[in-house]
């Protein structure tokens, strides 16, 4: 683990202390740090109307985005207890967006860390290529 990674779990745990997820008791932090530099962290924010939850990685990926920030290099990602947790699917998708090579590092509080790359946990992902590079002409559209 570099020095960098350790930042970033570290911003992770921060904002992990301010999850609201009284319906799950479930506290995921996230921490994304950006080609430039620059650290957004983000933590799970429930809803009383449960699919409104979103996830910490999401929250952190739009605070970048909102800041300016569209290339991300890496993702922190810490959870509670059980083992570290890799993103669940949509936060995939997200994050595949603006980072499709980014560097996934995933902690708990036990200390156990796993490293691993975006790609690897969604291969072939979709991408605004796909909608760039289509004709647009298809008739079922109007
Ligand atoms: N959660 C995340 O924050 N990130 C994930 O990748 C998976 C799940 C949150 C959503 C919800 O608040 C709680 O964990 C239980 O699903």
């Amino acid at each position: 683990m570099t020095a960098d990674d350790r930042a970033l779990l570290e911003a992770a745990v921060a904002a992990q202390q301010r999850a609201h997820c009284p319906f799950s008791r479930y506290p995921v932090g996230a921490a994304v740090r950006t080609v430039q530099g620059a650290v957004f962290s983000g933590c799970n924010v429930e809803s009383a109307s449960f699919s409104l939850t979103c996830c910490a990685e999401r929250v952190a990926v739009f605070k970048a985005v909102s800041e300016g920030h569209k290339a991300i290099a890496a993702c922190a990602i810490v959870t509670s207890d059980g083992k570290p947790a890799a993103p669940c699917g949509a936060c995939r998708q997200v994050l595949y967006e603006f980072g499709p090579e980014m560097r996934i590092v995933l902690g708990n509080p036990s200390g156990e860390i796993r490293i691993m790359n975006l790609a690897d946990l969604l291969p072939e992902g979709f991408s605004q290529e796909h909608l760039l590079s289509h004709s647009g002409d298809a008739d079922c559209c109007d």
